[in-house]
C-alpha cells in the first residue's frame, strides 16, 4: 500500500491536492497519510481535528493519521470518532498503550504505534498484540523532506518476522525518507505501507507518482510488469 501524506501538498489547496492522488481504481493512494503535530512532542505544527473532520468529509480515501503529540492517550480518540480508518499514535508518548489501543478500536478505528528512529522494538512486542499498525519512523518526526535512516529496517525485518510467523497480526508501515531511491530496500525488508510526502507531492503528477513507487514494489514481489 502507498500511502501519500499531505504534509507536503499546498494546505491552502487541500481538497483539490488530496484529490490529486486518486488516481486511477487500485492504482491511486490506498490511505491518505495525515501528521498532527503539536509542537510539543515534535518541534513542528500542523494541523488538529477540525481539519481531519473536514478532510474526512472531503474523501473516500481512508484517512491514516499519524498524531506526534503529547497525551495521545486524551486526544488520539477524537480522531477515531470522528472516522479515520486508523489513528497512529507513538509509543514515547502514550502512557497507557493498551488501553488507547482498546479504546481506538472500540471507536471503530485501527489502532497504531509509531517508534521513532531511536526507540526499540522489542520492549514493546507485547503491547503490539493489541495494535493493527506499526508505524516505523525512518526520519525523526516532525519534518518531511529528509533523509532515510537505513538502520531503521532491522526493526522492520523483526516485524515481519513476527508477522510472517503468526507472532504478530499488523500491517507494517514505514515513513520517513521514501522515494524512487529508498522504497525498494523498504519493500525487501518487508514493509506493507509505504507513506511518501514530498516523493509524491513534489511531483508534477502525484498520481502518477504513486503510481511509479507502487509499479516499484510490485516489480519486486513478481506483480509488476
Ligand atoms: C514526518 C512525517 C512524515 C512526513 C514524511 O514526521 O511523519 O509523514 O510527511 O515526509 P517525507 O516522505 O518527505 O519524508
Ligand atoms: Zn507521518
Amino acid at each position: 500500500m502507498i500511502a501519500p501524506s499531505i504534509l507536503s501538498a499546498d494546505f491552502a489547496r487541500l481538497a483539490d491536492e488530496i484529490t490529486a492522488v486518486k488516481g486511477k481504481p487500485g492504482r491511486g493512494a490506498d490511505w491518505l497519510h495525515v501528521d498532527v503535530m503539536d509542537a510539543h512532542f515534535v518541534p513542528n505544527l500542523t494541523l488538529g481535528l477540525p481539519v481531519v473532520q473536514s478532510i474526512l468529509a472531503t474523501t473516500d480515501i481512508p484517512v491514516d493519521c499519524h498524531l506526534m503529540i503529547e497525551k495521545p492517550d486524551r486526544w488520539a480518540i477524537g480522531y477515531a470518532e470522528a472516522g479515520s480508518y486508523n489513528v497512529t499514535v507513538h509509543v514515547e508518548a502514550a502512557e497507557d498503550p493498551v488501553m488507547l489501543a482498546k479504546n481506538l478500536r472500540a471507536a471503530g478505528a485501527k489502532a497504531g504505534l509509531a517508534i521513532k528512529p531511536n526507540t526499540p522494538l522489542e520492549p514493546y512486542l507485547g503491547v503490539l498484540e493489541h495494535y493493527d499498525t506499526l508505524l516505523v519512523m525512518s526520519v525523526e518526526p516532525g519534518f518531511g523532506g529528509q533523509k532515510f535512516i537505513t538502520e531503521v529496517l532491522d526493526k522492520v525485518r523483526k516485524a515481519r518476522t513476527m508477522v510472517d510467523t503468526g507472532h504478530l497480526n499488523l500491517v507494517v508501515e514505514i515513513d520517513g525518507g521514501i522515494n524512487t531511491d529508498t522504497i525498494e530496500q523498504a519493500a525487501e525488508a518487508g514493509v506493507d505501507c509505504f507513506v511518501a510526502g514530498s516523493a509524491v507531492y513534489a511531483a508534477k503528477d502525484p498520481a502518477r507518482a504513486v503510481e511509479g513507487l507502487r509499479g516499484q514494489v510490485e516489480a519486486l514481489s513478481g506483480r509488476g510488469a
